[in-house]
């Protein structure tokens, strides 16, 4: 069991044998494998030097969710786009290794604090066991005024083929379909299958969710102080237009990303929230 730090890329290496990778860039983790399987996806023309969000594995998504208007800041925020710090290990035993990371408003460019001007201070906490993944980000809010942000674990799942998965446990609740600028329905599927682009926001979903790859495996998605699950796969003609992302690479990924992006999550000065995610092969 260990956690070292090498070329800005953090690997933590759990006795079973799994490991995982986070580069500092963005705190994205970039790589979560067991028994020499891949879980997340990540793009073969992922530009990983740290002048765009690495296109995938887990990037973080905060202080805004895609754009707004009022706040001059690019698409899903700054904290994807930033390298923060590694704190170390925090805990290191026979069940789990946790290590932290932390980015602070001082860290920021000037553009960046004149377009979100609130002090502030993540941890972001990355913890591997035998089987399971967690994610949780502490946000503190170190101002002396109200501050609101959306935050989102955007994940790319790896899948061998897109045809046969489904997320199961979003029946019932109501989504927006940004494909149908941002058009509110009902999901009543108990199985969501990808066929086509899809880029939902589902609202106030229950916390465990299960993704079914297909392949006869699972994996169980528990989610703690957040509360939507954004389901994103670009499909043929969105993927042809993204640069960092292979024509043929939608057939191979699926985000479920767990996030809370429907309304401002609120903060009063000096609270602290936190909220996250364990992904767990089932
Ligand atoms: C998803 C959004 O979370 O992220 C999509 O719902 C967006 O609308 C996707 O296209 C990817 O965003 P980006 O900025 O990483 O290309």
């Amino acid at each position: 069991m260990s956690a070292t730090l090498t070329d800005k890329v953090v690997t933590i290496e759990h006795s079973s044998g799994a490991t995982a990778k986070v580069a500092l860039f963005g705190a994205t983790v970039i790589s979560w494998d067991t028994n020499g399987t891949e879980h997340l996806f990540v793009s073969k023309q992922a530009i990983l030097d740290g002048s765009k969000a690495i296109r995938g594995g887990i990037p973080l998504v905060f202080p805004i969710f895609g754009t707004k208007p009022q706040i001059s800041l690019p698409q899903h925020g700054f904290a994807r786009n930033s390298y923060w710090d590694y704190l170390g290990i925090l805990t290191e035993n026979e069940k789990e290794v946790s290590v932290r990371f932390a980015l602070k408003d001082n860290q920021l460019t000037k553009e960046q604090r004149q377009a979100w001007p609130h002090s502030f201070r993540l941890v972001y906490t990355v913890t591997l066991t035998a089987k399971s993944l967690k994610t949780y980000l502490t946000v503190k809010n170190e101002d002396s005024d109200t501050m609101e942000f959306n935050t989102l674990l955007h994940t790319y799942f790896r899948v061998k083929n897109i045809a046969d998965v489904s997320v199961e446990g979003l029946q019932n609740y109501t989504y927006a379909d940004k494909v149908l600028s941002g058009a509110t329905d009902v999901e009543n599927r108990d199985k969501i299958t990808i066929s086509s682009e899809v880029d939902r926001v589902y609202q106030n979903v229950k916390d465990h969710l299960e993704l079914n790859l297909g392949d006869g495996n699972k994996i169980a998605i528990d989610k703690s102080g957040m509360k939507d699950t954004v389901v994103w796969n670009p499909w043929i003609e969105k993927a042809k237009g993204m640069g960092d992302f292979g024509d043929e690479e939608y057939k191979e990924m699926i985000c479920v990303e767990t996030g809370s992006v429907a309304q401002w999550v609120r903060m009063e000065a000096g609270q602290s929230w936190t909220g996250g995610q364990t992904l767990t092969l089932v």
